[in-house]
């Protein structure tokens, strides 16, 4: 497969959907359950709005609108990715808003109450992407909104789908993101992929000042 400096960053992400199902991926989960109580410690009402970077084919779209959350939205680089996640959610996904966008290259034109990152902030590792993206985290996050960023841990894998990543310790990420976030809580997850292979997350909850 192409290297992360790929022209096309999208169309390496659908390739990566169309040659395997979504429960097929290392990064499927079928229960996102860290990422939902995350989500449900920033007391988030149903009305206020939440955003999943790329969140591709996650079912974390499913648990948000069973718990009752009612202005979901996912962002994904991958079109292929989102019909999957809308196919299979299907009449339930006209409750959602979809945008394909390269996070880097998206200006958000609505204001969020969380923003959440499971595994596409690490695919980041050219610095002007990370200064790119934390751009669209300020323009996109109300003030004292809540950042739930997932990433590989200091000792995690060290490549993820074929392309490189950048691990992560909290105060890494505390120190990416900058100091008008302040960091609330952190978690460690070890992901089992459908392989049976063990990858070690962190998690961080921030919230802005
Ligand atoms: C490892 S997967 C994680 C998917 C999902 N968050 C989950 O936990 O199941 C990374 C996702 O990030 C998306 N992605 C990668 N780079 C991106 C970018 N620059 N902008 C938006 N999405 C991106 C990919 O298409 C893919 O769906």
């Amino acid at each position: 497969m192409a290297s992360v400096a790929t022209p096309d960053p999208g169309a390496y992400w659908d390739r990566v959907y169309a040659t395997r199902a979504p429960d097929e991926v290392s990064w499927f989960q079928r229960d996102p359950r860290l990422s939902l109580s995350m989500i449900d410690a920033t007391g988030a009402g149903p009305d206020e709005p939440v955003i999943d970077i790329g969140g591709g084919a996650s079912t974390l779209v499913d648990a948000l609108l069973a718990a009752g959350h009612r202005a979901v939205t996912v962002l994904d680089i991958s079109d292929k990715a989102l019909v999957a996640a809308r196919t299979r959610l299907g009449a339930r996904a006209e409750r959602v808003a979809w945008i394909v966008a390269d996070v880097t290259r998206w200006r958000p034109d609505a204001s969020y109450a969380v923003w959440h990152d499971r595994a596409a902030f690490h695919f980041l590792t050219d610095a002007g992407d990370r200064t790119a993206y934390l751009a669209a985290l300020r323009t996109a996050l109300r003030p004292r909104g809540a950042a739930i960023i997932a990433a590989f841990a200091a000792d995690g894998p060290e490549r993820c789908s074929g392309l490189p990543v950048r691990r992560y310790s909290p105060d890494m990420l505390a120190g990416e993101i900058g100091p008008e976030f302040r960091l609330i809580e952190t978690a460690d997850e070890d992901h089992v992929t459908p392989a049976g292979v063990r990858q070690h997350f962190m998690f961080c909850r921030f919230r802005r000042d």
